[in-house]
């Protein structure tokens, strides 16, 4: 059996979950289902990312211990997760005793190595960013560029990651996919970003901090931690058991996919793999970044006060057309806009016509002119029948392409096209005319119609799981057992429901 391990970053456990990480995490999750349908073995893994001065500056205004406020808050990324239907394997918290031990093993490999090294750093640090800047990514004014305050000047002896020993290492393994520890960058346009960041050079990297007390000690000097950026990453290994469970481990490792947005490429392209080369691990599949989108042309923030969350729009749309709103708006891989307008539009459009229309309408006819009992396919076909079919018939692999691509929009606009198809079929074929006189026509008919539908069904399982699953109940299908992925791939017809349900009542406007 094939595995397939996917993972999104884990999140800052003080920010409020919002539809930006949702973004992320319900591509993520549509991905592991599809997976899991297609009979692999998969772990889908996110999390939260717990340490760092910026969380024990937060917990301290409160006047709580770090641990006291993050195990209050993280229920927030947790509930909201739930709420979205995600149906990750495990919830990583870095501040867990399992991550901490993990993270421990990994360093002393790393110190062993003899990649480490004690050194002077001296640099600008952003505490929001919870990295150091360099001059040519601050503001003209001296700021940086997300936080838009001037990060502090700094210096300290520190533990430092010869992360410069790499580069050609890490430039073949991203170019050359014959190369032994080959990992592709995607969208292009992004792996040439990184290749050629790389090709400037890289400078060894400072991994610990003295003065950040929220942290995990370093095993070698216990009066620094490592910095947050670095035992971030090792949550991918730690999560599936790299220091306990030798077993998991080697079933998963490497990750198929890790998943992001770009901003934050450059630590998983690079930092992460160079410290994998160090330890003797194997580098990860694949890296995907793809891109932010701003909510009506603005950038979400606090500041501006339009940050969406997950409940939101969930109370507004429903999990499932959240769902699929959200990845079927721009193509994965590149920045777009995004508005509850168009979200409104395109849900009554997509969803509530075109998808609910045909749904209501077949089983309605499957109802009256056949007694609600499925039709057997039929022997003979019109040209019409045969394009349906074809078109139908080819769904699963247009679908199977784009989601090996991660182009969201193109399977979900194949499975519209193919309701739209469906929708001209009954115009053309006019049912409710037929089956005054041509019962076995009639019949053939809606054949034609259930098994599109039950191909459409399929192929939104994993986009949305509750609403697809209706769908394929509502014509006699289980969900569970719903037949293959090809034209006439189901024997078992019931019947169908006697009253069709709604998938997608008409919003409030
Ligand atoms: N904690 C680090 C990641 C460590 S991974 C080892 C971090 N956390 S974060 O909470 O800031 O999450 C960043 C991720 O949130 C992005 O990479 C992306 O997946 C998601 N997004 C946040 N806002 C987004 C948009 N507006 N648009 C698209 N993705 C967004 O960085």
């Amino acid at each position: 059996m094939s595995r397939y391990y996917i993972t999104t970053p884990i999140y800052y456990v003080n920010d409020v979950p919002h539809i930006g990480h949702a973004y992320t995490t319900v591509a993520a999750d549509v991905l592991a289902r599809y997976h899991r349908t297609d009979g692999a073995n998969v772990f889908f893994l996110t999390g939260t990312d717990e340490h760092g001065a910026k969380v024990a500056a937060a917990a301290e205004a409160r006047g709580e211990s770090p641990q006291v406020f993050v195990d209050s808050i993280v229920d927030r990324f947790v509930s909201a997760w739930k709420e979205l239907s995600i149906s990750n394997d495990m919830f990583i918290r870095t501040s867990s005793a399992r991550h901490k031990a993990g993270a421990q093993a990994f360093l002393m490999q790393l110190y062993e190595s003899g990649y480490i090294y004690k050194g002077v750093y001296d640099g600008l640090y952003c505490v929001g960013c919870e990295r150091f800047l360099t001059e040519s990514e601050l503001t003209s004014s001296g700021l940086c560029p997300d936080h838009q305050r001037p990060p502090v000047p700094y210096s300290e002896e520190n533990w430092f990651f010869r992360l410069s020993a790499f580069g050609d290492q890490i430039l073949r393994a991203i170019s050359n996919p014959k190369d032994e520890q080959h990992f592709s960058i995607e969208p292009p346009a992004r792996k040439n970003e990184i290749l050629g960041k790389l090709r400037l050079g890289l400078q060894d990297i400072s991994i610990s901090r003295k003065t950040v007390e929220w942290g995990i000690p370093l095993p070698w000097d216990e009066t620094q931690t490592c910095y947050v950026w670095v035992e971030a990453l090792m949550n991918y290994v730690t999560a599936i058991g790299y220091h306990d469970d030798r077993e998991t481990f080697q079933k998963y490792w490497p990750a198929d996919l890790h998943l992001m947005a770009k901003e934050i490429l450059w630590f998983h392209t690079v930092i992460w793999p160079a410290m994998l080369m160090a330890v003797g691990l194997p580098t990860p599949r694949k890296v995907y970044a793809h891109g932010f989108f701003t909510l009506n042309g603005r950038k979400m923030s606090k500041s501006l006060g339009n940050v969406v969350s997950p409940t939101e729009l969930v109370e507004r749309f429903g999990v499932d057309a959240s769902r699929y709103l959200l990845l079927s708006e721009f193509p994965f891989g590149v920045d777009g806009n995004i508005s509850l307008d168009s979200f409104a539009s395109r849900y009554h459009a997509d969803l509530a016509n075109d998808l609910g229309n045909l749904l209501n309408r077949t089983v309605n006819m499957v109802n009256r002119y056949l007694d609600g009992a499925c039709p057997p396919a039929p022997a003979a076909r019109s040209p019409e029948d045969e394009l349906l079919a074809e078109i139908a018939g080819g769904l699963s692999q247009t679908v199977r392409h784009a989601l090996e691509r991660l182009e969201f929009t193109g399977a979900t606009d194949a499975i519209r096209a193919t309701v739209s198809r469906a929708n001209r079929y009954v115009d053309v074929t006019q049912p409710w005319v037929v089956a005054r006189t041509d019962r076995a026509r009639v019949s053939s008919i809606l054949f034609h119609l259930i098994e599109t539908l039950r191909l459409i069904g399929i192929e939104l399982l994993p986009f949305m799981p509750d609403r697809a699953t209706s769908l394929l109940t509502q014509i006699g299908v289980p969900a569970t057992a719903a037949g293959t992925r090809t034209w006439g791939g189901f024997a078992d017809w019931s019947r169908v429901a006697q009253r069709p349900e709604p998938l997608f009542p008409r919003l409030d406007t």
